[in-house]
Parts: structure tokens; sequence; C-alpha cells
């Protein structure tokens, strides 16, 4: 019988397998670096990331070993965008995941390559994809732009532009923000199953994809404001106290669980639009909106 939960862990161990398999192939001179790369990358997470692309690639009938190279791309370049986000320079945060954070373990210079080793080997990952044929080439290139410099990078850029002293910002700020630094690493997952299955439901999935990763980040934004470190593994207060941009600064915290309750609303109805089984994304939706950690 299907409970969200069961489906949830399996997909989860699936990919933490697949992941500990290739972080063991990791060789590097020094060792500090792939030792670095794999405390992060393997320190736990919620693996939400490669879940949704295991769950989309489930709907669309593509094969595990089609979307598990792209999943650990995908968590390889998440996992990246974490250690450079904790780093002094940014977000000086000390806890990730539960555990210190990587500059916290391995000095502020390995961290910085740390997260530089993941990046270039998300790519190793799906340049070997691109030998298989057109549509891997196709994923790749939709997980290089979600990623670059029009995508995540963007979004952790214009975060911190609006953290600096007396910025002056609209609503427009955060939406992009919002797409940008979270969005399109939540977007990559469904719409990458999407091209491994010559694009089935591409349109639907896109907006499914994008509006997820609003609904992520209000909730992010609302549990730096309410959550328990305990649960969450991170330390909360950091938003107020590095002057970010978020929901609960523009709209104050009533409110951005409205916006985050009206996000949902959203998700569930554009996956009316989804041909397929898509109970467990309904119930998926729901576990971001609920979330302690
Ligand atoms: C945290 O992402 C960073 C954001 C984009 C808000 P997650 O909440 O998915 O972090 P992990 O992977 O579970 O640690
Ligand atoms: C981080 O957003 C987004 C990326 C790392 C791309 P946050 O700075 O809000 O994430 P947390 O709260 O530190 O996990
Ligand atoms: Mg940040
Ligand atoms: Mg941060
Ligand atoms: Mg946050």
């Amino acid at each position: 019988m299907y409970t969200f939960d069961s489906q949830y862990e399996k997909y989860q161990s699936l990919f933490e397998e697949y992941a500990k398999r290739y972080a063991q192939t990791l060789q590097t001179k020094p060792k500090v670096l792939g030792e670095s790369m794999v405390y992060s990358l393997l320190l736990g997470g919620k693996r939400v990331r490669p879940v949704l692309a295991l769950a989309t690639a489930d709907i669309l009938g593509v094969e595990k070993e089609e979307i598990l190279p792209f999943a650990l791309a995908i968590e390889m370049i998440h996992t990246y965008s974490l250690i450079h986000d904790d780093l002094p320079a940014m977000d000086n945060d000390d806890f990730r995941r539960g555990k210190p954070s990587n500059h916290k373990v391995f000095g502020e210079a390995n961290a910085i390559l740390a997260g530089d080793g993941l990046l270039n080997t998300a790519y190793a990952v799906c340049f070997e994809q691109c030998l298989k044929g057109e549509k891997f080439v196709y994923a790749s290139k939709f997980l290089s732009d979600c990623a670059g410099v029009n995508g995540m990078i963007a979004g952790q850029s214009a975060d911190m532009y609006f953290s600096s002293e007396n910025r002056a910002f609209s609503e427009e700020d955060l939406a992009y923000i919002y797409a940008h630094k979270t969005g399109k690493l939540l977007l990559a997952p469904v719409a990458i199953a999407s091209i491994l299955a010559d694009h089935k439901c591409f349109s639907a999935l896109e907006t499914f994809g994008k509006l997820l990763g609003d609904l992520f980040q209000i909730t992010d934004d609302i549990l730096d404001e309410v959550g328990d470190f305990g649960k969450l593994g991170k330390s909360i207060g950091k938003d107020k106290e590095e002057n970010k941009l978020t929901a609960v600064r523009v709209f104050g915290l009533e409110t951005a669980c409205v916006n985050a309750d009206l996000c949902a609303a959203d998700c569930h109805a554009v996956l009316e639009g989804v041909d397929g089984d898509t109970a467990f994304l309904h119930d998926l939706v729901d576990f971001v909106r609920n979330r302690a950690h």
C-alpha cells in the first residue's frame, strides 16, 4: 500500500546508495579535496531535488538509470551552492544539515574548493550522459542554464545585493530572488525528467517546478523566523541578522503563511494538467508546505 513517507524513503535511499557509490570512486590529490566534497554531499539533507527527479521520472516512465545521474548532478550543484552560501562572505552560517558547515571543518579555502569541485564533477557526470544521445545533451544544457548566471547564481547574487543596508526593494525583487536562487534548482529535476521522456507534459511540469520553488523558499523564510534549530539543522534568525530580503520581511509572517497556502494550492491545481499518477507529487507539495526541516 502506498504511503508518502515510505515512498519518500524509498527514493531517498535509492539516491543515497547511488551517491555513496559515486563518492567512493572519487580520487583526489590532496585527499582533503575529495574529503571535503564528500563531507557535504553525504552529510544528509532532505534530498528533495533527487526525490523529485525520481518521482517525476516514475510518472513519465523514465528508467532509473537514466534519471539517477542527473539527480546526482543536481544534488552536487545544490550542495556546492550550500557550501558557498554558508561562507562568512555570504550568509556566514556555522551549521548545515545538523553538522558544522564545510568551512568550519575544513577551513574557508577548502570549502571554496569543495564547492568548485562539486560543481565541476556535476558537469563531468552530465557529459558522460551526453555520450548516450541528444536528449541527454538537452537535459544537461537545461541543468547548466538552471545553475548558471541566469539561474541559481543570479539569484544568489541578487540575494546578496538586496542584503546591503538601505537598498530599495519591491515585491518583484523578492520574486526574482525566489525564482532564481531556489526555483531554478527545483525546476531542474522535474523538467529534466520530462526532457528524458521526450518532453512529455513539459509545460505543466515546468509551471509546477517553478511554483514548488516559490513554495519551498517561502517556507524556508518562514522557518528561519519560527523554526527549530534541532529540527532544521541550521541556524535560525539569520535572515534578520543578515538583512535578507525575505517573504517575512516583505509581507510579515502572517501574510507569508497565507501566501504559502495559496502557492501550495496553485501547485496542486497545475498538477491536474500532468498525465499519470501524481499522488506522490501532491503529497510532496503538502510536505514542503508543512515541513519543520
Ligand atoms: C536549502 O535547501 C537551501 C534553499 C534553497 C532554501 P534544502 O532545504 O533542500 O536543504 P537540504 O538539502 O535539505 O539540506
Ligand atoms: C540559499 O538560500 C539558496 C541557495 C543556496 C542557492 P538561503 O540562504 O535562504 O538558504 P539557507 O536558509 O541558508 O539554507
Ligand atoms: Mg543565502
Ligand atoms: Mg543561507
Ligand atoms: Mg534561508
